[in-house]
């Protein structure tokens, strides 16, 4: 059986090459009509390069194998240039596609297998010798975000190597950009050398093979190596070598890999799937959990196993994870918006995930936010929700699973212009064509978000005004 992830790639290649999506985002209530735009692929040219805004929101829907609105379409039914931004190609040489071809393979075979043999390798955990917080295991690394808080990247050393790696809580696998890839791929990029680090071990035979659903991707070996995050470390912790990266991840030079915070049953090494940092680390931190701490335009924090109260205004608010796909979901009931009446969902789940870019949330809870704001409209040339950028956004009140209404603040609602006029900006706050919801770093820029994997649930709290 394919994992989940292959299955949302697999989905989005369907939407893809069925190519004529539904007008999901056109059935909404919300007072804009969204009309053909003949003039979408001249705008888009005119632009030249899609907005960041337009680039999350296409990133996101392919991460999850979600149908491409029809915004996203120009009017002879061809997705253009600014869709196809993440359907990139996997930048490596023939063995490399044998091998990682080879390794899907035994995955399938092994599936059930490998599930229930998760990690037996069994990673060693030490506290780490590090400065102020030394004796028991916790660590910080700062978390910066890229050029329109695109993504939130945070420093880890593999091996002694210091790398700037981006933070998924969308996904479980640590893998890195090395001196193993072409000399392309490894242009502008800090590539681990496994021949420079005297604590690496191959892992023989072991493989891996990611694919976003996005489109974007990597595959390449495996070893073990001591990581250390912010003074929290894990030797022989399962380090992902890329051998092959999709073409997205060449050009984005500022990062050099993904540190995966999901749960562990996400992870694509076979024929032995792998724990991720966390789920090795757990045990020896002084408590269970990570927190993101992310801020709009400016620099925040993850942090492992300690919780820092000065992060955020009153106490955290727990709500139970539901783990059964692996994300950090949770159940999503309620809404409101600004100082506006509370409205029920039907019963929809969301997910929280620091690896997307933009809020994705179910079509009432959109129509009814966009309601309230003059001048929102569905806007075929930018391919998602705009407004003028003089508008006041109100604040949006999620539930998160039942007991806690989180407050994301209109502010970062706004997330970015789309041109470089600065007249019309782009939502931050997009729907989603299906269920789990994605809430992504809009919605953690307004909330501290604890993850907690001892008894598998979420914390949050409005950051400090
Ligand atoms: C499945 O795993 C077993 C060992 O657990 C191995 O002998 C076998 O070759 C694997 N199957 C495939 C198709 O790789
Ligand atoms: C999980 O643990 C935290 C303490 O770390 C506790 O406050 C919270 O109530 C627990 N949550 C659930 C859903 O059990
Ligand atoms: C947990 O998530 C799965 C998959 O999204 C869903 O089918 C199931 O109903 C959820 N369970 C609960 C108790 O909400
Ligand atoms: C903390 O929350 C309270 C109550 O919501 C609010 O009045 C106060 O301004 C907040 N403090 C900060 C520093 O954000």
């Amino acid at each position: 059986m394919p994992s989940l992830l292959q299955c949302f790639f697999l989905l989005a290649l369907v939407s893809l090459v069925l190519a004529v999506p539904q007008p999901k985002l056109g059935k909404r209530s919300f007072k804009v009509e969204r009309v053909a735009n003949p003039h979408f692929r001249r705008a888009l040219d005119h632009k030249r390069a899609p907005g960041a805004g337009t680039r999350a929101l296409v990133k996101a829907y392919r991460k999850y194998g979600m149908e491409l609105p029809r915004g996203m379409v120009d009017a002879d039914g061809n997705i253009p240039a600014a869709v196809k931004v993440a359907a990139d190609e996997l930048v490596g040489h023939p063995a490399v596609e044998e091998a990682k071809a080879k390794a899907k393979a035994k995955g399938k075979a092994n599936k059930t297998k490998t599930a229930s043999s998760t990690s037996t390798a069994g990673a060693t955990v030490a506290a780490a010798a590090s400065t102020a917080a030394a004796s028991s295991g916790s660590g910080t690394v700062t978390a910066t975000p890229e050029s329109q808080d695109v993504e939130y990247l945070a420093p880890i050393s593999i091996g002694g190597q210091s790398i700037v790696m981006d933070f998924d809580s969308g996904s479980s696998d640590l893998w890195v950009f090395s001196t193993q890839l072409s000399a392309t791929a490894q242009k502008g990029h800090t590539n681990f050398d496994t021949t420079k680090s005297t604590t690496f071990k191959t892992m023989t035979g072991a493989a891996f093979s990611i694919s976003y659903g996005d489109g974007s991707g990597a595959a390449g070996t495996v070893g073990t190596d001591t990581v250390n995050i912010g003074g929290a470390t894990v030797t022989n912790q399962a380090i992902e070598v890329a051998t092959a990266v999709s073409s997205s991840f060449v050009s984005d030079t500022n990062s050099n890999g993904l540190v995966g915070l999901a749960f562990s049953k996400l992870n694509t090494v076979s024929p032995t799937q792998q724990k991720t940092f966390f789920d090795n680390a757990m045990s020896t931190l002084s408590q269970p959990v990570f927190t993101a701490d992310l801020r709009k335009g400016a620099v925040g924090s993850y942090e492992f196993g300690n919780i820092d109260s000065t992060k955020f205004n009153g106490s955290l608010s727990w709500a139970a994870v539901n783990t059964t796909t692996g994300f950090w979901q949770f159940s999503n009931s309620k809404f409101s918006v600004g100082t506006g009446a509370t409205t029920a969902t039907d019963g929809t789940q969301a997910i929280a995930d620091t690896g997307t870019t933009l809020m994705l949330a179910s079509s009432a809870i959109v129509s009814a936010y966009y309601s309230q704001v003059s001048g929102a409209a569905n806007d075929a040339s930018a391919g998602g929700i705009t407004f003028p950028c003089t508008a006041t956004l109100p604040d949006l009140n999620v539930d998160v699973g039942g007991n806690y209404m989180a407050l994301v603040r209109g502010d970062d609602i706004n997330y970015a212009p789309v041109d470089s006029t600065g007249t019309t900006c782009f939502g931050g706050l997009q729907a989603t064509t299906n269920d789990p919801q994605i809430w992504g770093d809009i919605m953690f820029k307004s909330q501290f978000v604890a993850f907690n994997g001892g008894n598998n649930s979420i914390g949050m709290a409005p950051h400090q005004s």
